[in-house]
């Protein structure tokens, strides 16, 4: 992961690093630091902890520097700790750089570069890149960086400042995000948009293979052939304040609240005029196409892998094509079985994922046709992909998914409605039933949001469990799936979810008293053979919160708590079961006072495999 940012103008260059890397630090918040040119010498500041640490540490002090480049770290290669933070430098203190990915012959080069006499200050990866470019140098720092990086094998976006050249800042980029920003007289790179939003709207998206140089006269863009590479600038017209707190304790809270809105949007835009009826015009397949697969293979991580299996159960169920999901850091070492015939599904809210990107990689090279489901616009993901599905749902701050999820959940409605009907499999009666449903759930999520106090009260009570289980059958499964998800990594509370049936068969061993146990119970069809799966947890005296889509009479006798849910059809109950399941994972998080916005050990966007 790793956020990197880069500056060259007129301002205070610390200052502005500060301010990116603020931004950045859900990229990674175990250390941080920035390198810059102080009267033509390089100097660095870096400290382990997150940037506030380094924040605290450099001050109130005006630093008279236009030229600096900053780093905040998620470790891969050696514990976090002030000496391994970046920049790092070669041995003769004249290049830093910063570094976003996993350089895998790390050990090999290492070693070359130690025979040859070079010194290490750190356990980290990087650092040899630092060395490489030390090797390389022969006058242009953008052709040692790339001669250092043709030397590399694994991910890399590195920046690169040198005593050598106080008028100019190289970076290239290869898996991991990049962009370049044109302000007035004043030139950025950085990981990803928002950390340039105080500053400029006008946005170079970089490629892989493609190397940026930021002069006072401007950006350069170069591959690494050296052959000038000509861009469109991008123009970013989306709301900076979309991406601040505006008043909520934290981002997770505020996303969670968004959801109604982002869902609409979501849907907005593929209504059909008289709104009973969607199109997907964005997708270029064509109905023969679409009519020719003859397997769904969705492929994605975490959060984004549990919206995938609502979209297994939804696409299987109404546009009855076989559908396969994998997890992308399987998928891509396992030899999948795929043709032409397979359309291939990613879904990825950052659309950066390393794993999910070298699935898709895989897919293409497969000869699979791509169809991507993400947030960001001119991402990786959707820029390599056939066809994108933007799910709208806005920028996703804190590290837990919400917002994306239920959008990426509502995409997947959409694609098996649309595959459905193009395929046949669907009346236009049953599209305008599942379309009104659909069109119902932002208003009655906004009514499970006004009950939030009672998530806050449950959580209270049961903040100090030590496991919770999460249990459902069909498409409740699924969302149990994300409901042990969100409250393990915000509360670190152990949770498991389990597909109801399956209990008898291990999992109930580790059912006794008291033990909660969320059971959701959206599924008419399902009910009975679910609560029949609870009555063997209360027989184990393990305590029962029940999910219901309205009153639910079964529910009511045999579990100990229960949340009712508006009433809806139980085919679009995850867009609304999870909300509760979120709020709840919140609170729980809250009631122990963890860092909801950014768990330990975790980060948004995971950019390494
Ligand atoms: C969940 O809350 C996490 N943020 C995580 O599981 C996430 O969904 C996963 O890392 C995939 O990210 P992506 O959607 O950006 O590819």
């Amino acid at each position: 992961m790793c956020g990197i940012v880069g500056y060259l103008g007129n301002q205070d260059a610390v200052s502005v690093l500060m301010t990116g890397l603020k931004t950045l630090e859900y990229r990674g918040y175990d250390s941080a630091g920035v390198a810059y040119l102080n009267n033509g010498t390089l100097e660095v500041q870096k400290k382990q902890g997150r940037i506030a640490v380094l924040d605290d540490y450099l001050g109130t002090q005006q630093w008279q520097t236009q030229i600096g480049i900053g780093h905040t770290r998620w470790a891969t290669h050696g514990r976090p700790s002030d000496r391994n933070a970046h920049p790092h430098f070669d041995c003769t203190h004249k290049f830093a750089v910063v570094h976003n990915g996993i350089i895998e012959n790390f050990a090999e080069l290492r070693e070359r570069l130690l025979a040859n006499g070079h010194k290490f200050a750190s356990e980290t990866d990087t650092e040899v890149l630092a060395h490489l470019v030390e090797e390389a140098y022969h006058g242009s720092l953008r052709l040692a960086l790339r001669d250092a990086l043709v030397q590399v094998r694994g991910s890399y976006t590195v920046v690169l400042l040198s005593e050598h050249h106080p008028d100019r800042i190289v970076a290239a980029r290869k898996d991991n995000p990049l962009v370049a920003g044109i302000g007035d007289g004043e030139y950025f790179v950085a990981s990803d948009i928002p950390a340039l939003l105080p500053y400029t709207r006008n946005i170079y998206l970089l490629n892989a293979g493609e190397i940026v140089e930021l002069t006072p006269d401007g950006i350069n863009i170069f591959d690494f052939q050296d052959r000038p590479v000509h861009k469109e600038i991008f123009h970013v017209n989306w709301d900076a304040q979309a991406a601040e707190r505006g008043g909520y304790p934290h981002f997770m809270l505020k996303e969670i609240c968004e959801q109604p809105k982002a869902l609409m949007d979501t849907l907005g835009s593929r209504l059909t005029a008289g709104g009973d009826d969607i199109h997907l015009d964005e997708i270029s397949l064509t109905p023969e196409q679409i009519r020719n697969f003859n397997k769904v293979m969705i492929v994605a991580c975490g959060t984004a892998y549990h919206a995938g299996m609502v979209g297994k159960y939804v696409l299987e169920k109404v546009a009855r094509l076989p559908v396969e999901i994998d997890l992308a850091s399987e998928f891509r070492y396992r030899d999948p079985l795929l043709d032409p015939q397979t359309l291939v599904v990613i879904i990825s809210q950052s659309g950066e994922t390393a794993d999910t990107m070298a699935a898709l990689r895989e897919a293409k090279q497969r000869g699979c046709h791509v169809l991507a489901v993400t947030n960001v616009v001119g991402s990786s993901v959707a820029r390599e992909a056939d066809d994108v599905i933007y799910t709208w749902a806005g920028p996703e701050i804190a590290v837990a998914s919400t917002k994306a999820y239920t959008t990426q959940v509502l995409v997947m409605y959409l694609l098996a409605l649309q595959f459905a009907k193009v395929r046949g499999a669907i009346t236009q009666e049953q599209t305008a039933a599942i379309v009104a449903a659909l069109k119902q759930v932002p208003e009655q999520i906004e009514q499970i949001l006004k009950q939030k106090e009672q998530y806050e009260k449950l959580a209270k009570q049961y903040c100090q469990s030590q496991d919770v289980f999460f249990l459902g059958r069909g498409l409740d499964y699924a969302v149990a799936l994300e409901g042990a998800l969100k409250l393990k990594e915000i509360s670190y509370i152990h949770a498991e979810a389990y597909a109801a049936g399956e209990l008898k068969h291990g999992t109930l061993a580790l059912i006794e008293e008291g033990v909660p146990v969320v059971a959701l119970a959206t599924q008419d069809e399902l009910l009975e053979k679910l609560m029949s799966n609870v009555k063997e947890v209360k027989a184990r005296e393990g305590t029962v919160i029940g999910l219901c889509l309205g009153q639910c009479a079964l529910a009511e006798e045999t579990c100990d708590h229960v949340i009712t849910l508006p009433e809806a059809p139980s085919f679009v109950a995850p867009l609304l079961s999870v909300v509760p399941l979120q709020l709840f994972a919140y609170y729980m998080a809250a009631a122990r006072g963890c860092d909801i916005d950014k768990p330990r050990n975790l980060a948004k966007s995971v950019t390494v495999e």
